[in-house]
Protein backbone atom coordinates (compact mmCIF):
# COMPACT_ATOMS: atom_id res chain seq x y z
CA UNK A 1 0.00 0.00 0.00
CA UNK A 2 0.76 3.35 -0.76
CA UNK A 3 -0.46 6.68 2.10
CA UNK A 4 0.44 9.68 3.07
CA UNK A 5 0.54 10.65 6.84
CA UNK A 6 -0.03 13.78 8.06
CA UNK A 7 1.79 13.72 11.24
CA UNK A 8 1.80 16.28 13.69
CA UNK A 9 5.33 17.24 14.50
CA UNK A 10 6.51 19.32 17.73
CA UNK A 11 10.17 20.18 19.08
CA UNK A 12 8.91 20.87 22.42
CA UNK A 13 6.58 21.40 25.14
CA UNK A 14 7.21 25.42 24.59
CA UNK A 15 7.59 25.59 20.53
CA UNK A 16 4.11 25.24 18.26
CA UNK A 17 3.75 21.95 16.67
CA UNK A 18 2.44 21.44 13.20
CA UNK A 19 1.37 18.97 10.44
CA UNK A 20 4.09 17.04 8.11
CA UNK A 21 3.25 15.34 5.52
CA UNK A 22 5.00 11.99 4.28
CA UNK A 23 4.56 9.71 1.77
CA UNK A 24 5.49 5.84 2.72
CA UNK A 25 4.98 3.03 -0.18
CA UNK A 26 5.47 -1.51 0.64
CA UNK A 27 3.30 -0.81 3.37
CA UNK A 28 1.83 -4.49 4.02
CA UNK A 29 -1.48 -4.90 5.35
CA UNK A 30 -0.21 -7.18 8.16
CA UNK A 31 2.04 -4.35 9.66
CA UNK A 32 0.86 -3.05 12.78
CA UNK A 33 0.49 0.37 12.95
CA UNK A 34 3.31 1.37 15.45
CA UNK A 35 5.39 -1.14 12.31
CA UNK A 36 4.57 0.88 9.99
CA UNK A 37 5.74 4.16 11.85
CA UNK A 38 8.93 2.37 12.84
CA UNK A 39 9.71 2.01 8.99
CA UNK A 40 9.21 5.59 8.38
CA UNK A 41 11.07 6.25 10.91
CA UNK A 42 13.91 3.90 9.16
CA UNK A 43 13.46 6.12 6.19
CA UNK A 44 14.06 9.46 8.00
CA UNK A 45 17.15 8.14 9.94
CA UNK A 46 18.46 7.27 6.29
CA UNK A 47 17.80 10.17 5.00
CA UNK A 48 19.74 12.18 8.07
CA UNK A 49 16.65 13.71 9.58
CA UNK A 50 14.62 13.54 12.68
CA UNK A 51 13.03 10.27 13.04
CA UNK A 52 9.13 10.60 14.70
CA UNK A 53 9.03 10.43 18.39
CA UNK A 54 6.23 8.24 19.30
CA UNK A 55 5.51 6.43 22.45
CA UNK A 56 5.33 2.25 22.68
CA UNK A 57 6.91 -0.47 25.40
CA UNK A 58 4.89 -3.57 25.60
CA UNK A 59 3.15 -3.56 21.70
CA UNK A 60 0.52 -6.03 23.11
CA UNK A 61 -2.55 -3.90 24.69
CA UNK A 62 -0.98 -4.04 28.08
CA UNK A 63 1.26 -1.32 28.79
CA UNK A 64 -0.90 1.82 27.86
CA UNK A 65 1.85 3.85 26.27
CA UNK A 66 1.04 4.07 22.74
CA UNK A 67 -1.72 6.63 22.51
CA UNK A 68 -1.97 8.12 19.19
CA UNK A 69 -5.21 10.30 17.62
CA UNK A 70 -5.82 8.57 14.36
CA UNK A 71 -7.75 10.05 11.99
CA UNK A 72 -9.83 11.97 14.83
CA UNK A 73 -10.37 9.18 16.74
CA UNK A 74 -8.29 7.77 20.08
CA UNK A 75 -5.99 4.68 18.95
CA UNK A 76 -7.63 4.51 15.09
CA UNK A 77 -11.04 3.38 13.71
CA UNK A 78 -11.34 -0.08 15.46
CA UNK A 79 -12.93 -0.79 18.61
CA UNK A 80 -11.41 -2.05 21.88
CA UNK A 81 -7.87 -2.40 20.69
CA UNK A 82 -4.62 0.19 21.36
CA UNK A 83 -2.92 1.89 18.99
CA UNK A 84 0.39 -0.94 18.92
CA UNK A 85 -2.96 -3.30 17.72
CA UNK A 86 -4.40 -1.59 15.32
CA UNK A 87 -2.92 -3.67 11.58
CA UNK A 88 -2.67 -1.28 7.88
CA UNK A 89 -4.87 -3.62 7.07
CA UNK A 90 -7.66 -1.41 8.23
CA UNK A 91 -6.29 1.08 6.00
CA UNK A 92 -6.60 1.40 1.97
CA UNK A 93 -4.01 1.71 -0.71
CA UNK A 94 -3.89 5.65 -1.33
CA UNK A 95 -5.46 6.33 1.90
CA UNK A 96 -4.29 10.28 3.80
CA UNK A 97 -3.82 9.31 7.75
CA UNK A 98 -3.81 12.05 10.04
CA UNK A 99 -1.76 11.03 13.07
CA UNK A 100 -1.64 13.23 16.26
CA UNK A 101 -1.20 13.30 19.62
CA UNK A 102 -3.41 13.08 22.43
CA UNK A 103 -4.67 15.82 23.41
CA UNK A 104 -5.51 17.73 27.01
CA UNK A 105 -4.44 20.19 28.79
CA UNK A 106 -3.50 18.32 31.87
CA UNK A 107 -1.01 16.25 29.17
CA UNK A 108 1.61 18.79 27.27
CA UNK A 109 3.32 17.58 24.53
CA UNK A 110 6.92 16.53 25.15
CA UNK A 111 7.81 16.10 21.52
CA UNK A 112 5.82 15.03 18.17
CA UNK A 113 3.55 12.23 19.57
CA UNK A 114 4.66 11.61 22.91
CA UNK A 115 2.44 13.66 26.06
CA UNK A 116 3.85 13.78 29.46
CA UNK A 117 0.97 11.84 30.80
CA UNK A 118 2.49 11.80 34.96
CA UNK A 119 -0.72 13.47 36.12
CA UNK A 120 -2.27 10.01 36.29
CA UNK A 121 0.64 8.75 38.01
CA UNK A 122 -0.06 11.71 41.12
CA UNK A 123 -3.84 10.78 41.17
CA UNK A 124 -2.70 6.84 41.58
CA UNK A 125 -0.52 8.20 43.98
CA UNK A 126 -3.29 10.18 45.90
CA UNK A 127 -5.11 6.90 47.00
CA UNK A 128 -4.53 3.98 44.33
CA UNK A 129 -2.79 1.39 46.74
CA UNK A 130 -3.96 -0.45 49.70
CA UNK A 131 -2.22 -0.53 53.05
CA UNK A 132 -1.48 -4.06 53.94
CA UNK A 133 0.40 -5.53 57.20
CA UNK A 134 3.82 -7.26 55.98
CA UNK A 135 5.11 -8.23 59.38
CA UNK A 136 4.77 -11.56 58.49
CA UNK A 137 1.01 -11.99 59.59
CA UNK A 138 -0.24 -10.96 56.41
CA UNK A 139 -3.96 -12.62 55.76
CA UNK A 140 -3.80 -14.58 52.77
CA UNK A 141 -6.22 -13.19 50.33
CA UNK A 142 -7.40 -16.62 49.32
CA UNK A 143 -8.83 -17.03 52.76
CA UNK A 144 -11.21 -13.64 52.28
CA UNK A 145 -14.10 -14.69 50.57
CA UNK A 146 -15.61 -12.69 47.58
CA UNK A 147 -18.52 -12.50 45.60
CA UNK A 148 -18.43 -13.99 42.49
CA UNK A 149 -20.27 -10.19 40.84
CA UNK A 150 -17.95 -7.91 42.97
CA UNK A 151 -14.17 -9.88 42.42
CA UNK A 152 -15.53 -9.97 38.20
CA UNK A 153 -16.39 -6.10 38.57
CA UNK A 154 -13.27 -5.32 40.40
CA UNK A 155 -11.21 -7.80 37.87
CA UNK A 156 -12.85 -5.37 34.90
CA UNK A 157 -12.02 -2.32 36.55
CA UNK A 158 -8.32 -3.29 37.31
CA UNK A 159 -7.87 -3.72 33.31
CA UNK A 160 -7.89 -0.10 33.18
CA UNK A 161 -4.37 0.14 31.52
CA UNK A 162 -3.87 4.19 31.93
CA UNK A 163 -3.70 4.90 28.12
CA UNK A 164 -5.64 8.29 28.27
CA UNK A 165 -7.75 7.65 25.28
CA UNK A 166 -11.13 8.52 27.62
CA UNK A 167 -9.53 11.85 28.53
CA UNK A 168 -8.57 12.62 24.57
CA UNK A 169 -11.83 11.56 23.33
CA UNK A 170 -13.63 13.63 25.95
CA UNK A 171 -14.68 16.90 25.03
CA UNK A 172 -14.35 18.25 28.15
CA UNK A 173 -10.97 16.22 28.71
CA UNK A 174 -12.29 14.99 31.84
CA UNK A 175 -10.13 11.45 33.64
CA UNK A 176 -13.61 10.76 35.77
CA UNK A 177 -13.37 6.71 33.54
CA UNK A 178 -9.85 6.13 34.88
CA UNK A 179 -10.55 7.65 38.23
CA UNK A 180 -13.63 5.55 38.54
CA UNK A 181 -12.01 2.72 37.60
CA UNK A 182 -9.17 2.89 39.79
CA UNK A 183 -11.38 3.69 43.12
CA UNK A 184 -13.57 1.02 41.71
CA UNK A 185 -11.06 -1.51 41.68
CA UNK A 186 -10.53 -0.98 45.63
CA UNK A 187 -13.93 -0.20 46.42
CA UNK A 188 -15.67 -3.42 45.39
CA UNK A 189 -12.94 -5.57 47.17
CA UNK A 190 -12.54 -6.22 51.18
CA UNK A 191 -9.17 -5.18 51.00
CA UNK A 192 -9.95 -1.53 49.61
CA UNK A 193 -12.09 -0.76 52.71
CA UNK A 194 -9.42 0.60 55.13
CA UNK A 195 -8.73 3.43 52.90
CA UNK A 196 -12.18 3.83 51.32
CA UNK A 197 -12.93 7.04 52.54
CA UNK A 198 -9.73 9.17 51.78
CA UNK A 199 -8.97 7.38 48.45
CA UNK A 200 -11.84 8.63 46.54
CA UNK A 201 -11.45 11.72 48.05
CA UNK A 202 -7.79 12.22 47.70
CA UNK A 203 -8.38 10.80 44.30
CA UNK A 204 -10.69 12.71 42.96
CA UNK A 205 -8.93 16.44 44.49
CA UNK A 206 -6.17 15.25 42.66
CA UNK A 207 -7.78 15.11 39.14
CA UNK A 208 -9.07 18.21 39.90
CA UNK A 209 -5.85 19.98 40.46
CA UNK A 210 -4.15 18.27 37.36
CA UNK A 211 -6.68 20.80 35.45
CA UNK A 212 -9.49 17.59 34.22
CA UNK A 213 -12.37 19.11 33.03
CA UNK A 214 -16.21 17.45 34.40
CA UNK A 215 -17.77 14.35 32.94
CA UNK A 216 -19.31 15.20 30.02
CA UNK A 217 -22.40 12.82 30.11
CA UNK A 218 -21.60 11.78 26.64
CA UNK A 219 -20.08 8.63 27.27
CA UNK A 220 -17.74 8.90 24.68
CA UNK A 221 -15.14 7.72 26.75
CA UNK A 222 -16.04 4.38 27.26
CA UNK A 223 -16.69 4.33 22.89
CA UNK A 224 -13.15 4.45 22.90
CA UNK A 225 -11.31 3.04 25.88
CA UNK A 226 -9.39 -0.11 24.60
CA UNK A 227 -10.11 -2.26 27.68
CA UNK A 228 -14.04 -1.19 27.04
CA UNK A 229 -14.24 -0.09 30.86
CA UNK A 230 -17.73 0.75 31.97
CA UNK A 231 -19.57 4.03 32.74
CA UNK A 232 -20.83 1.94 35.41
CA UNK A 233 -17.21 2.51 36.94
CA UNK A 234 -18.21 7.02 37.28
CA UNK A 235 -21.52 5.85 38.89
CA UNK A 236 -19.66 4.16 41.63
CA UNK A 237 -16.49 6.77 42.24
CA UNK A 238 -19.54 9.28 42.39
CA UNK A 239 -21.24 6.92 44.93
CA UNK A 240 -18.09 6.41 46.72
CA UNK A 241 -17.91 10.18 46.63
CA UNK A 242 -20.83 10.58 48.36
CA UNK A 243 -20.25 8.52 51.35
CA UNK A 244 -17.03 9.37 51.80
CA UNK A 245 -18.09 13.05 51.69
CA UNK A 246 -21.06 12.42 54.94
CA UNK A 247 -18.04 10.50 56.74
CA UNK A 248 -15.80 13.11 56.60
S1 LIG B 1 -10.42 3.98 31.28
FE1 LIG B 1 -9.94 3.04 29.29
S2 LIG B 1 -9.39 4.78 27.98
FE2 LIG B 1 -9.27 5.50 30.10
S3 LIG B 1 -7.15 5.19 30.74
FE3 LIG B 1 -8.28 3.34 31.34
S4 LIG B 1 -8.01 1.94 29.61
FE4 LIG B 1 -7.47 3.96 28.83
S1 LIG C 1 2.67 -0.37 23.38
FE1 LIG C 1 1.81 -1.12 25.25
S2 LIG C 1 -0.33 -0.93 24.96
FE2 LIG C 1 0.51 -0.37 23.04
Amino acid sequence: MKLKLKIWRQKNTEEKGYLVDYDIEDVSPDMSFLEMLDVLNNELIEKGEDPVAFDHDCREGICGSCSLFINGRAHGPDKLITTCQLHMRKFKDGDTIYIEPFRAKAFPVIKDLVIDRSAFDRIQHAGGYISVNTSGNTQDANSIPINKNDADMAFDAATCIGCAACVATCKNSSAMLFVGAKVSQYSLLPQGQIEATSRVINMVNQMDLEGFGNCSNTGACEVECPKGISLDNIARMNRELMKASFKK
